[in-house]
């Protein structure tokens, strides 16, 4: 197993509020139904992937004492990237002043889970430094007149900067998943926008997200009980009430920013797990299931036992 840990973290969204009262003058909703529906109250919007990277992976490394020539790999988990090339990745690496390899990941909402995973590979690997970012800019590929979809969806970045550690490994079990057979439930065209089948991504979503979830503790050798935490990606309230209860864990430990930021895709798990950490919800030792699922669709869980540097 590999033998890496979180040691900086950082999360960012852009500054434009979108609010439902706002959406009720565009489309045909309501924000009884909006709250209803999915628990979201108000996204942020306009963002650049490229800009709220920067601006994450920026504070993630000053937090871990890190600097940029000590960075050995930049992952970016994006499916929004302000070009379809270069990768926003590259972009990214000279605001920062890295010197190393980078490059953008693409498993739509699952994408942070992956790229921890992946990063924990590299790290087994011999690679002493990784900066992990998961971010997107969904306003940029909504149509907003379709009620359907604009209501759900929101922008922000979120980073951790991982690093080889010498002790207890902190990945401990993990699972990744694909069904292709359902891409075309939820899918966005080069140059289109967002289009959804939304009940049929809610149905299969709890599926998936209670699979992969299983997957990773099996895996892992725990169980639900053993958990501290869970950061479910942020889509809809109740896919994570469906699936949290399939699993037979209390919403309670569940870290939800939603409300405030929407689906925002590859950064919605980094969001939530930042403001867990921030708000003291765990401690050294503690286990913690970040589980995600999205178009494709994908799906990616991982059970990490929290290991943050002391002093
Ligand atoms: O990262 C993965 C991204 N996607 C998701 O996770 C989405 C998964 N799906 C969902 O979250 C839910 O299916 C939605 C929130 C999209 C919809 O909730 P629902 O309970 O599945 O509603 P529904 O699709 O069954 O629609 C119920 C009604 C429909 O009207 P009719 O046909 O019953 O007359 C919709 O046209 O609600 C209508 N509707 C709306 N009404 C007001 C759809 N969107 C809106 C809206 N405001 N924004």
């Amino acid at each position: 197993m590999p033998h890496g840990r979180i040691t900086g973290w950082a999360a960012h969204l852009p500054e434009r509020v979108l609010t439902n009262a706002e959406l009720t003058t565009m489309v045909d909703t309501s924000d009884e139904w909006i709250t209803a529906r999915s628990g979201i109250r108000s996204r942020h919007v306009d963002g650049r992937v490229t800009e709220m990277s920067t601006v994450a992976g920026r504070e993630a490394m000053a937090m871990a004492g890190v600097t940029p020539d000590r960075v050995d790999l930049l992952l970016l988990a994006t499916t929004t990237p302000d070009q379809q090339f270069p990768a926003s990745a590259s972009v990214v690496q000279h605001n920062l002043g890295l010197t190393c390899g980078a490059v953008d990941m693409n498993a739509v909402c699952s994408g942070f889970v992956y790229g921890l995973v992946t990063a924990m590979q590299f790290i087994n690997g011999g690679v002493e430094r990784i900066l992990l970012i998961g971010s997107d800019a969904l306003s940029s590929i909504i149509d907003w007149e379709d009620r359907n979809t604009c209501v759900l969806f929101g922008d922000g970045a979120g980073a951790v900067v991982i690093e080889r550690t010498g002790d207890q490994p902190s990945l401990l079990g993990w699972d990744l998943m694909s069904d292709g057979s359902a891409a075309g439930i939820l899918y966005c065209d080069q140059g289109g926008k967002i289009v959804m089948h939304g009940r049929e991504v809610f149905r299969q979503a709890v599926l998936a997200m209670a699979s992969a979830a299983e997957n990773a503790m099996t895996r892992a050798g725990i169980t639900a009980d053993d958990l501290a935490l869970v950061v479910p990606h942020q889509a809809n309230i109740r896919i994570i009430e469906a699936s949290l209860k399939r699993l037979g864990i209390p919403m309670e430990r569940a870290s939800l920013v939603l409300a405030h930021t929407g689906n925002t895709s590859a950064a919605s798990i980094p969001l939530a797990l930042v403001d867990a950490i921030e708000a003291g919800r765990v401690a050294q030792g503690d286990l913690i299931l970040m589980v995600g699922f999205g178009a494709g669709m994908s799906s990616a869980a991982a059970v990490l036992r929290w290991d943050p540097p002391t002093g």
